[in-house]
């Protein structure tokens, strides 16, 4: 099978597999600190069989969080119990990247200590927040200034800097599913009217700012970019006749820099939409020269297709991984996967977390 052989990202990683795990969040952090605990270091050795495990969302600052119990990845603690996990993972000859984070408007204030939420315009997503007494509706986040967009930034670059001293492998920068970059680059959440709002390249601005600060920093070959560019009436975002400019662009222009890996979501279900690109896939493939890594409810044989037709160079999993932490064994063998049991996605503890 074309998905158990090796894969070379570049020069300084190489994948066992082509099965790699999706990033999820699993909300088992238990203590305001934000720091992972030895439950974590478990749960990921366990799944360390992944040519390359993507980390949960690790959140940047106290700012960037807009969920329940979720690393971080800002203070020297939070580095130093990272650690724990990547040795863990690095023992059973695995890989892993830390996922960096920042929700933007997908918050509450009562989630980032009173204050307004930031996003690229002041538009509410109308959407509700799990906050730790009820759930709230949303509200307004602020525009962000100058001097936010040089603070995330920053945040970003200090959080990247402290995942490779972690001993993580590289970073992905969760530049997806409608959290703060998606909320630059849709016109639905950005309605800016200076240089990083209108124009495709002032809608990817803040990103590639981010980007090339990280890059002076860290190697480009340890940084990955996630994206789901057909997202479609989820937290506020929408496929309109922007969107595909705007990912087009991106896509093309990720290729002036050798990253570790483009992560491409397709979307869940195909929309009878006049700008929705039915081959998402397909379309990035022809557009992005580097390594392509595509997710989103696969089964492996479909997966295996994906790898050996050549559209994609590995696939990522993700529930699958969570009930399935041997997968690529499993895959092997021909054994038959397990479900996963949605109740425990986010609840404390082992129970569906450690012992499947
Ligand atoms: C419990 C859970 C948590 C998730 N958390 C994240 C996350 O932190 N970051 C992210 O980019 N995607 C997250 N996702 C999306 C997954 O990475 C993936 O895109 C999605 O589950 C579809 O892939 P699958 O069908 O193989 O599970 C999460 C999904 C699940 C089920």
């Amino acid at each position: 099978m074309k998905m158990l052989e090796p894969l070379k990202l570049n020069e300084l990683i190489s994948l066992k597999n082509r099965i790699v795990m999706a990033p999820m969040t699993r909300s088992r952090v238990d203590n305001k600190e934000r720091t992972v605990s030895n439950l974590h270091a478990e749960y990921y050795r366990q799944r360390a069989g992944a040519g390359l495990i993507i980390n949960e969302g690790t959140v940047v600052s106290e700012m960037a969080v807009g969920y329940l119990r979720v690393p971080g990845i800002y203070t020297a603690e939070q580095t130093a119990a990272w650690k724990k996990v990547t040795e863990a993972v690095h023992k059973e000859s695995g890989l892993i990247f830390c996922q960096l984070w920042h929700v933007g408007r997908i918050t509450h204030p009562v989630l980032i200590g009173g204050r307004t939420a930031l996003s690229a315009s002041a538009v509410n997503h109308k959407g509700r927040v799990l906050t730790p007494d009820a759930v709230l509706d949303s509200l307004s986040p602020r525009e962000m200034d100058k001097i936010d967009i040089e603070t995330v930034k920053n945040e970003f670059v200090i959080a990247a800097k402290n995942a490779l001293e972690a001993g993580f492998d590289g970073v992905e920068i969760h530049s997806s599913n409608g959290y703060l970059f998606h909320q630059f680059f849709s016109s639905s959440s950005n309605i800016r009217t200076d240089e990083y709002g209108g124009s495709v390249e002032n809608r990817a601005r803040f990103f590639f700012e981010v980007l090339d600060a990280m890059l002076q920093v860290i190697p480009a070959q340890r940084i990955a970019v996630r994206l789901n560019p057909m997202m479609h009436d989820s937290i506020g975002i929408l496929v309109d006749e922007h969107t595909l400019p705007v990912f087009d662009y991106i896509v093309q222009r990720l290729n002036d820099n050798p990253i570790a890996f483009l992560h491409l979501t397709r979307p869940s279900k195909i929309l009878d939409l006049p700008y929705f690109e039915k081959d998402i896939i397909g379309r990035y493939r022809k557009i992005y020269q580097g390594i392509l890594i595509v997710n989103g409810a696969y089964s492996p044989e479909e997966a295996e297709l994906e790898i050996s037709s050549g559209r994609a160079d590995a696939v990522a999993f993700g529930k699958l991984f969570i009930s399935n932490p041997n997968l690529p064994e499993k895959i092997k063998n021909g054994e038959a996967l397990k479900d996963w049991d949605q109740a425990s996605f986010y609840s404390p503890g082992e129970k569906g977390y450690t012992d499947y």
